[in-house]
Parts: C-alpha cells; sequence; structure tokens
C-alpha cells in the first residue's frame, strides 16, 4: 500500500525545496540530515540526522517509506544494492547513479552510446597527461573522477605539473577529506564552447519521459551563476538536439528522477557535447518552480513514485535564475523591505544557510516578456541580498 512517503538522503537546499513540492501534494519527505539546524533539516519535520554513509541511519529512513531517493551521488553503493535486493525500490538505481558518480564511467559510458563528449582520456602518469595535451593542444582540463563538485575537482591544466599533487592522490585533501581510491584521472580537450546548456528531463520506472526547455548556464569560477530559460536565440536544431541526447541518456542509463545533462554548445560548428550529469534536481532547473507549469521538484517526487508526470511547458517567455553566492550582509533577509519595494516581480527563495564566502545561500528568478528586464530584476534582488553598495 502507497504511504505517499519518499525518503531522500541529504539536508542542503535540494531536499529543502523538494519538501516544498511535497508539501503541496500531501506527500510526506522523511529527509536523512547532515544536521538538523541545516537547509532542509530546519524545515522538515522529523528528519534523521546522519551521515549517507551511515547504513543504519538509511535503513532507519527507509521503513515506511515508498521509494528512497537523493539529492546528491555520494552515496554508498554497495549498501544501496542490498536495500534493493530486499525489495526497497531505489530511484535512480544505483547501476544508474554509478555514472553521475565517476566522471570517467560515465565517459566510457556515453561513448558506448554515441553521445557526443569532448576528446578525452583516463591518465594515470603525468607522461599519459603530456601526450594527450600534445595530441589535442594544451591547456586541457584535468577532473577528479568522483567526489568533485561546484567546480572543486576541475583544474585547467597547461602542463602536468599543475596536477601534480592529484597525481600524488593528494586530490582528496581539497574535497572535504572525501576518500579517493582512483588511481586514474580524467583528461579533457579545453572546449572553446559559445556557451553552456543544460537540457532538464525526467523520467519515471514505467518509462514515461518529459524534457523541459533547453536553458543557458552561466559558471563563475566552476559554479553556476546565471541560467536563462530557455536559451536566447539557440538554434531550433541544436535545442531539440540537446534535448534528445538526454533523452537518449535517460532511457540509455534507465534513470529515473530527474536527470540534468550539461553540455558545451559550440554553435559556429553546429557542435554539442556533454559535459556532465546530475540524477537529481539540478541548479539549472531552478526556475522550473517559478517558471515553468510543474517544477523539477514536484516531477522528481513524481517520477521516483512512479507517476504520471507533469507538464513541462514554461509559463512566461522568458525565466531568469541568478545564484546569491555569498553575501556581505550578516542575514540576506535584511534587503527585504528595499527588494519588494523595488522589485516586486522577483521570486527569492532563500535556503536557510548561513553565510560564508561564496557560499550557495539562495537564487531570484524573474519571469515575464522580456529578458533584458526579467534579468534586471533577478540581478538586482540578488545584487540587494548580496548586499551590493548601490
Ligand atoms: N572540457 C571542458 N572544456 C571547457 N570547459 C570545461 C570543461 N570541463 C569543465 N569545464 C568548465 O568547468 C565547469 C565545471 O566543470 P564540471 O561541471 O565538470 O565540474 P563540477 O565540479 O562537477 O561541477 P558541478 O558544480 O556542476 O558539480 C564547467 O561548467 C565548465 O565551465
Ligand atoms: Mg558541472
Amino acid at each position: 500500500m502507497t504511504s505517499w512517503t519518499v525518503a531522500v538522503v541529504g539536508g542542503g537546499q535540494l531536499a529543502r525545496m523538494m519538501g516544498e513540492a511535497a508539501s503541496a501534494l500531501d506527500i510526506r519527505l522523511q529527509a536523512l540530515v547532515e544536521a538538523p539546524d541545516g537547509s532542509a533539516g530546519k524545515v522538515l519535520p522529523g528528519s534523521l540526522v546522519g551521515a549517507a554513509h551511515d547504513r543504519a541511519k538509511v535503513d532507519e529512513l527507509v521503513a515506511g517509506a515508498d521509494v528512497l531517493t537523493f539529492e546528491h551521488e555520494m552515496q554508498d553503493g554497495d549498501h544501496l544494492r542490498a536495500l534493493a535486493a530486499r525489495g526497497v525500490s531505489v530511484q535512480p538505481s544505483v547501476d544508474a547513479l554509478t555514472f553521475a558518480q565517476n566522471k570517467l564511467a560515465m565517459r566510457s559510458r556515453l561513448a558506448e552510446l554515441g553521445v557526443e563528449c569532448p576528446a578525452w582520456a583516463e591518465v594515470a602518469t603525468p607522461r599519459e597527461l603530456q601526450s594527450f595535451g600534445d595530441a589535442v593542444g594544451w591547456p586541457v582540463i584535468v577532473k577528479l573522477p568522483s567526489g568533485g563538485y561546484d567546480g572543486k575537482g576541475v583544474r585547467l591544466v597547461d602542463s602536468p605539473e599543475d596536477v601534480a599533487d592529484w597525481f600524488r592522490g593528494a586530490g582528496a585533501g581539497g574535497l572535504g577529506g572525501e576518500s579517493r581510491t582512483e588511481s586514474a584521472l580524467l583528461v579533457e580537450e579545453c572546449v572553446p564552447f559559445t556557451r553552456e546548456l543544460a537540457a532538464l528531463v525526467a523520467r519515471n520506472p514505467s518509462g514515461e519521459i518529459r524534457a523541459w526547455p533547453v536553458a543557458e548556464t552561466v559558471q563563475a569560477n566552476g559554479v553556476c551563476s546565471e541560467v536563462t530559460a530557455p536559451a536566447p536565440g539557440l538554434d531550433p536544431a541544436l535545442a531539440e538536439r540537446a534535448q534528445q541526447i538526454a533523452v537518449t541518456i535517460a532511457e540509455g542509463l534507465d534513470v529515473t528522477g530527474v536527470l540534468a545533462v550539461e553540455m558545451f554548445a559550440v554553435e559556429g560548428e553546429g557542435r554539442i557535447t556533454v559535459n556532465e550529469l546530475a540524477m537529481r534536481p539540478h541548479n539549472s532547473g531552478h526556475w522550473t518552480i517559478d517558471g515553468a507549469v510543474t517544477s523539477q521538484f514536484e516531477q522528481h517526487l513524481r517520477a521516483v513514485l512512479d507517476l504520471p508526470l507533469g507538464e513541462t511547458t514554461a509559463k512566461v517567455p522568458w525565466s531568469v535564475m541568478v545564484n546569491l553566492l555569498g553575501s556581505s550582509l550578516s542575514d540576506p533577509r535584511e534587503a527585504y523591505p528595499e527588494l519588494m519595494a523595488k522589485y516586486p516581480g522577483a521570486k527569492v527563495h532563500l535556503y536557510g544557510k548561513g553565510v560564508r564566502p561564496g557560499r550557495k545561500l539562495g537564487h531570484v528568478t524573474a519571469c515575464g516578456d522580456d529578458l533584458e528586464a526579467a534579468r534586471e530584476v533577478a540581478r538586482g534582488a540578488v545584487a540587494l541580498l548580496r548586499g551590493d553598495d548601490a
């Protein structure tokens, strides 16, 4: 019998926003959070507190839930397999999740599927890296296969010297002590993209798929700063191809829930290559909360419960989402009186986190018929939350 309970591992803003969608549908979202006063722990009553790798806690989390899902990919695959063998519905499955956890596994699987990627190689030694760079041209991009996020674990490299620490296995230190067991690194050509795109789709276990309009994303220092949907002026044929790539990946990897495919577009050449995958709601899809008929958070819940999916069409011609990354205000809510007076159309989403330099504290979405006006509202509102001097 359905208990309308979804268990989610993770206590950040994604679980928090999933909670808003769950609340509207009267679905119970039971979260396993890192801290009771974190982004999700604060607002989801009855959250369990523990690490994603705490097996006893995960067992407790799934008891009485219809399905187990995640807000990040750093999960204990062996334990999830054991749970699935015991009959727990794990969405997405461990087999799918592997390709979002490990960029080397993702690259080889996408190659098998015939999905175009930047030129890449697995390198275990500085010498192998040297020959790759000599072949495709320097600089190249070197990535830790797993554990990276927000551009940590990604380096623009002019010579093997620049990643000597990673070859010595010291990559772990920069990533919060995540233990790194792989010995190899992923190296890629540095793609001269005209812009970055994100194709967002959702798929349920029955195989139904829906795709949102393709968005343009802007990354600053490896962190997403702004998203515009749909991607302005994108050749419709390229947009369709981007969606088709995401559908091919969702089906080929048997992904369930939301799948975000980050892509590079080289528009002069009509070329699109895949950067990476996320199997959960994604920063590039936050605009859907205010700008689309069905938000990515609602859709993720529907998908993992194997319910019919909602419409993914945009409700307005343009949506612009700007991230709030750090603030000089001790509490960004101090800006509310001015912000709300000046930008009545701005939709503010704060994640309930303490202020730290560069930290993702929230986002603002502005929607409308006029792209420039929407940009101005979203950027202006975020500037106030950031405490920028006028
Ligand atoms: N092959 C490449 N060529 C050019 N730029 C790249 C390449 N790979 C990554 N980048 C740049 O670095 C950014 C971060 O890379 P990537 O998405 O792989 O890292 P991440 O840390 O996993 O990021 P996320 O925050 O999405 O989890 C990309 O959005 C892009 O701007
Ligand atoms: Mg990325």
